[in-house]
């Protein structure tokens, strides 16, 4: 699967992953500047964040309890469809390509 992690200015970051990887994870490995990735996963830190671009919405998984909670107190302004946590985007299986815009905050 590809991932791109678009900036309000400057190139894009393009990955490539392996399937089952989630856009924290390819973040972090990846060193897309910004996404810390803090708290593991666990849907806990929000330094994950990501808005998912139009043409991908549909394909999301919907959002989860922990998931609803965190965004809501995150320094990241919400925009009620297009914020999500990257650690609970995990590519492949029907998400073979995603684009994200980084928050300010992030980049
Ligand atoms: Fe901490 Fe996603 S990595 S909430």
């Amino acid at each position: 699967p590809k991932v791109t992690y678009h900036r309000s200015a400057g190139d894009p970051d393009v990955l490539d992953v392996p399937a089952g990887t989630n856009l924290m994870r390819a973040a972090v490995t990846g060193g897309v500047r910004g996404t810390v990735g803090e708290c593991g996963g666990q849907a806990m830190c929000a330094t994950c964040y990501v808005y998912v671009r139009e043409p991908y919405l549909g394909r999301l998984p919907e959002i989860g309890e922990d998931e609803e909670e965190l965004l809501e107190c995150t320094a990241a302004p919400r925009d009620d469809r297009r914020s999500r946590l990257g650690c609970r985007l995990t590519l492949g299986d029907g998400l073979e390509e995603i684009e994200v815009d980084l928050p300010a905050s992030q980049v």
